[in-house]
């Protein structure tokens, strides 16, 4: 039977790394948030003061870029986010990122990754693919209670603004766009806590691997 390989795409704060995450654990796979590699370029691109709009640039950025390098912590907040975005639409990042991404979900174990174009690019043959919503307005309050929680100061409208943007930006790029892929299952999470979404997604899971 061919690895259990697991494609999570989703918009941003839709509770994509959260869900691929315990995914990840219930299964016994390895996981992949593909996010942390655009942040990463776009962190290192904005240290060097590489113009974020360069494509040429950001590019080379992507090529030099060592997986294993990357520190996860510093790149969670919400400037990373918008880096990353930005790096994002440019073919040649895109491009340096592919290989490292594909040769992962190539894993024989299986594997999961979550990311805006796992079902539609890196693994048009994952066995299972999830895209994983919730509106904006939902996404943006999590958010906003996610960081209140840490003692910051957020405005809802603001975070409401910025996801909306992101979308935007996601979903309205020339390459590899966020949408779901054709054969995609649709979790809209709206109007569901974490276990609700999780046990969802293992039905999903467990229907595929009954199915073969
Ligand atoms: O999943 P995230 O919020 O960490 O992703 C940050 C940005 O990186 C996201 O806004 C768009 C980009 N990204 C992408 O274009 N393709 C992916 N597979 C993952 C992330």
């Amino acid at each position: 039977m061919a690895p259990l390989t697991i494609a999570i795409d989703g918009p941003a704060a839709a509770g994509k790394g959260t869900l691929a995450k315990r995914l990840a654990a219930h299964y016994a796979l390895p996981y992949l948030d593909t996010g942390l590699l655009y942040r990463a370029v776009g962190r290192r691109a904005a240290e060097r003061g590489i113009d974020l709009d360069d494509p040429q640039a950001t590019g080379e950025v992507a090529r030099a870029l060592d997986a294993g390098e990357i520190d996860e912590a510093s790149l969670r907040g919400r400037e990373a986010g918008e880096l990353a975005s930005r790096v994002a639409a440019h073919p040649p990042v895109r491009a340096a990122l592919v290989a490292f991404q594909k040769a992962f979900a190539a894993d024989p174990r299986g594997a999961v990754l979550d990311g805006r174009d796992i079902g539609t690019v890196i693994c048009p043959q994952a066995r299972v693919k999830i895209f994983v919503t919730a509106s904006p307005q939902v996404r943006a309050r999590r958010r906003t209670e996610e960081l209140s929680a840490k003692g910051r100061a957020v405005d809802y409208e603001r975070i409401l603004a910025e996801v909306r943007e992101r979308d935007a930006r996601d979903a309205g790029r020339l390459e590899a766009p966020l949408k779901p892929a054709s054969d995609a299952a649709l979790l809209d999470t709206s109007e569901m806590d974490i276990e609700t979404a999780f046990r969802a997604a293992c039905d999903l899971v467990d229907r595929a691997l009954d199915a073969e």
